[in-house]
């Protein structure tokens, strides 16, 4: 049997009650660490631990927008489990939907109090509790393939994650002296409550709807799948990088949309 990539490490996930966190969370305490669910929906929250077993995970409710309460999970994670090795901030919101010449201000202010505040309280409480006590710890955060371009999402959530990018860079360039790397995922569409209500989809319309306009064929993309790229990024197999966004789309960022393909390269292409 393979080593367990992240044995008897411990981790914070935030919004792990659903979707991509909760998919994580399962992944993580497979591959052998000890994992703080920390979410508002804290029914699911519980029942996401209690499934996966409490040995292995606890619940705790975590308010990403009220940094006491990240304070007192990070707090948490140490009494617990006597460390903190991976911060995985992920919890988020679509939030407004309204676009630019109806922006939706207070719509703005709370989406950006979520995706963007609440990652940079989650990356401040961990990186303090890492540098205390000289830990060499992985903080990742969750944004979006909206994060490189434009027309995934609303100008509220696309803001929001453009703005976690610099975030995670400048963190990653105070704490590399720590020994603390700070990293990304982009996720493209997944099924998950966040997304299929966005689009009021069941989550197989909301499969169907992702991939046909994926880029890449013959594969589903699903919240595990962006576990394992969180997987990756908090585990020794990935010891130095940081200030990295880990693209998960298959190419859907780096390929045009728009423009049809005029020419069709074969294989023996004089221009290859
Ligand atoms: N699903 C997608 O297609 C997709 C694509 C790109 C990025 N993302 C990002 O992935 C992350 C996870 O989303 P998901 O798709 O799994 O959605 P989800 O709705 O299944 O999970 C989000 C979780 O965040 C929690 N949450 C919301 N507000 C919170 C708060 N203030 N404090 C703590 N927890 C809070 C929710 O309770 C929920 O459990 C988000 O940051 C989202 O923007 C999702």
């Amino acid at each position: 049997m393979s080593k367990l990539r992240l044995e008897s490490k411990v981790a914070i996930i935030t919004g792990a009650a659903s979707g991509i966190g909760e998919a994580t969370a399962r992944l993580f305490v497979e591959h052998g660490a000890f994992v703080v669910v920390a979410d508002i929906q804290d029914e699911l929250g519980h029942q996401v631990a209690a499934s996966i077993g409490l040995v292995k995970a606890s619940y705790r409710h975590c308010d990403v927008r009220d940094e006491k309460q990240v304070e007192e999970t990070v707090a948490y994670a140490l009494e617990k489990y006597g460390t903190l090795d991976i911060m995985y901030s992920n919890a988020g919101i679509a939030g407004s939907a309204t676009g630019i010449l109806d922006l939706d201000l207070e719509g703005f202010d709370s989406t950006m109090a979520i995706n963007v505040r609440g990652m940079a309280i989650t990356i401040k409480h961990a990186a303090r509790a890492m540098v205390a006590r000289k830990i060499r710890g992985s903080i990742i955060c969750t944004t979006s393939v909206a994060a490189s371009i434009a027309g995934c999402g609303s100008s509220s959530y696309t803001a929001s994650k453009h703005a976690i990018l610099g975030l995670i860079r400048s963190a990653c360039g105070e704490l590399g002296v720590h020994g603390i790397r700070v990293n990304c995922v982009s996720p493209f569409g997944v099924a998950t409550p966040l997304s299929c209500g966005i689009v009021n989809l069941d989550p197989s319309g909301m499969e169907d709807l992702t991939y046909a306009i994926s880029n890449l064929k013959g594969i589903v993309l699903k919240a595990r799948h962006i576990g394992e790229a969180a997987l990756f990024l908090a585990s020794d197999e990935s010891a130095f990088i940081s200030g990295h966004n880990l693209v998960v789309d298959g190419g859907f960022t780096v390929v045009s949309q728009n423009i049809p393909p005029l020419i069709k390269w074969p294989q023996s292409s004089p221009f290859l």
